[in-house]
């Protein structure tokens, strides 16, 4: 029979779940050559699912389908969901009500650890670093998702035109909510001081804007048709020359499905509906120049380079002209990175140092029993269906350590000095399979740690404060969510 296994994963995203869920199901509870196995998941949210819960557009629901598989997964006596807790020294500001859990309380209490952290921080561009006029998508997600940073609401209110840098699914994902009436996003996940605010927006236009052509485009073609078939929006004609692909170059489908897209143009004709929207190729921010008054009506000035496309490297490169585009405010969507504070943050790549779904020291090898998953481990780049074959891939090589094959081969522990630590402390190889760190412990009395079955409480409050407005659902704040974690429901 394989040793006890004690599983701890931080992070509580869709990876973390599914490597959790097919761990569990490939070591059956009732299967005797099953090794004796724990899983407990945390998360500084205090409720599970990452960016499914705060990320996807809500007139996405369907994609949050995958919360009905992840409460299954939750229901294994093995498993344990631990939110409101955040792990290691990455920054608490954000979310002043976490608990703060040192990494070395995970080490002292597991036998193996997963980081399924995500990519958490928005990439920033340094031409127009953040100000009045210039804000992150990341803030705007997290204000239509009541996220537990609570980012101040946009002045929506106040401005008619809107600029996002980056021609990802982000981008179109906010264009997609602004320019779509309150009375349809309202049967949806939609928060009501969100609704209020966007009942009450001017803006006219959204222009989006990209520093390669629509050949590279970012975005993928269901969504660039959510765009054009957008019932109260028009998009503003592309110049055909930008629509014509080089002679000789073999495009892809969904290649050729864009062109025809932006060649057919929108449902509405432009000028016919009081809002449009319009994409702009070849252009990159140079600069940002606030209004010359201090009246929020004034435009700030954006100064874009126009470029074109390097054709041995497919990258953008200045032409050194520049054209003015006024604008009220400027959200720039240029993708996410990991956090990197993080233990084990590789600062060329961005995202965690591993190879195959295991840590590796800062020399290169594989460090025995510490994994990573999802966006964490390969970069904030795949949607769900990747984000799960990858975490699979991961669960399999977990499950090849804990029960290993004639052929596995064995990871030797390196040093790390980086932890600060001699290798064979790294991680407890006895650790008691239903001990918490004390930190937990207290964290569950007081009331402060959500578990599974709180969550679930909530979701159906969520659920039903949702029904009594048409919704779909009616979101919590923490402060809301607080008398639902009763310390009297704790587990011991
Ligand atoms: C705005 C947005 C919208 C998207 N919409 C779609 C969509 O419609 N369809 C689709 O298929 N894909 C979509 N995606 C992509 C999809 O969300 C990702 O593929 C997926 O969420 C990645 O999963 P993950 O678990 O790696 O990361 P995440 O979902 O980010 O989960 C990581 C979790 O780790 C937690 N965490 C981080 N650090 C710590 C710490 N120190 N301690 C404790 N917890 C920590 C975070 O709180 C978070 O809950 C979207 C992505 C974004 C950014
Ligand atoms: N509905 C959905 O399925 C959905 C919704 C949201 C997100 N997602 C997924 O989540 C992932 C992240 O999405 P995302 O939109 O954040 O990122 P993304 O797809 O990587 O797009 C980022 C955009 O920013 C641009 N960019 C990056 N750095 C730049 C810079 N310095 N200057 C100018 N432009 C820059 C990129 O252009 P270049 O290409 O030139 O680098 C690209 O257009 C993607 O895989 C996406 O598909 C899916």
């Amino acid at each position: 029979m394989p040793p006890p296994v004690k599983l701890a994963i931080i992070g509580g995203g869709p990876s973390a779940f599914y490597v959790a869920s097919r761990l569990l199901s490939l070591l059956p509870l009732r299967d005797p050559m099953s090794p004796s196995l724990r899983v407990h998941m945390y998360d500084r949210l205090w409720a599970p699912h990452g960016l499914v819960r705060y990320g996807v557009a809500p007139d996405h629901p369907e994609v949050k389908n995958c919360t009905n598989k992840f409460d299954v997964t939750a229901t294994d006596p093995r498993f344990r969901f631990f939110g409101n807790v955040n792990v290691g020294s990455t920054p608490l500001h954000s979310i002043p009500h976490a608990l703060h859990l040192p990494l070395t309380s995970i080490l002292n209490n597991y036998s193996h650890l997963l980081f399924s952290t995500g990519c958490t921080m928005p990439t920033q561009h340094p031409a127009i670093p953040p100000s009045a006029w210039c804000i992150p998508a990341l803030s705007l997600v997290h204000w239509y998702t009541q996220h537990p940073s609570q980012p101040p609401p946009p002045a929506f209110d106040k401005i008619s035109h809107l600029t996002l840098i980056g021609q990802g699914n982000v981008s179109l994902d906010i264009a997609r909510i602004l320019l779509t009436s309150p009375s349809v996003l309202r049967q949806y996940d939609v928060p009501e001081h969100v609704l209020e605010v966007l009942s009450r927006s001017t803006v006219k236009h959204v222009s989006i804007v990209g520093r390669r052509g629509p050949l590279e485009a970012a975005f993928t073609t269901k969504e660039l048709r959510e765009m054009i078939n957008l019932p109260e929006a028009s998009m503003i004609p592309i110049d055909p020359a930008l629509l014509t692909p080089p002679s000789g170059v073999t495009l892809t489908r969904q290649q050729r499905r864009t062109l025809e897209l932006l060649q057919k143009g929108s449902k509405n004709l432009p000028g016919s509906t009081l809002k449009s929207w319009s994409l702009h190729f070849y252009r990159s921010p140079a600069s940002l120049t606030p209004p010359s008054s201090a009246s929020v009506l004034d435009m700030a000035n954006l100064t874009l380079a126009h470029t074109r496309l390097d054709p041995a490297t497919s990258r953008a490169v200045p032409t050194g002209e520049t054209s003015t585009l006024p604008t009220s405010l400027v959200v720039t969507s240029l993708g996410f990175y990991a956090d990197p504070e993080s233990a084990f943050f590789d600062p060329a790549l961005r995202h965690l140092r591993s190879s195959a779904g295991r840590i590796t020291s800062s020399e290169g090898s594989a460090l025995k029993n510490v994994y990573a998953s999802g966006w964490a481990a390969n970069g904030a780049k795949g949607v769900l269906a990747s984000t799960m074959i990858d975490a699979y891939a991961v669960a399999s090589t977990i499950l090849s350590d804990i029960v290993p094959s004639s052929e596995s081969v064995t990871i030797p522990t390196p040093p790390l000095p980086e932890m600060g630590m001699a290798p064979d402390e790294l991680l407890n190889r006895h650790p008691d399979l239903d001990a918490l760190p004390s930190e937990i412990v207290h964290g569950i009395k007081d009331g402060i740690v959500t578990q599974y079955d709180d969550w679930k409480v909530i979701d159906a409050e969520e659920v039903r404060r949702g029904e009594a407005l048409g919704k779909e659902r009616e979101r919590m704040s923490w402060d809301e969510a607080l008398p639902f974690i009763a310390p009297s429901r704790a587990r011991p």
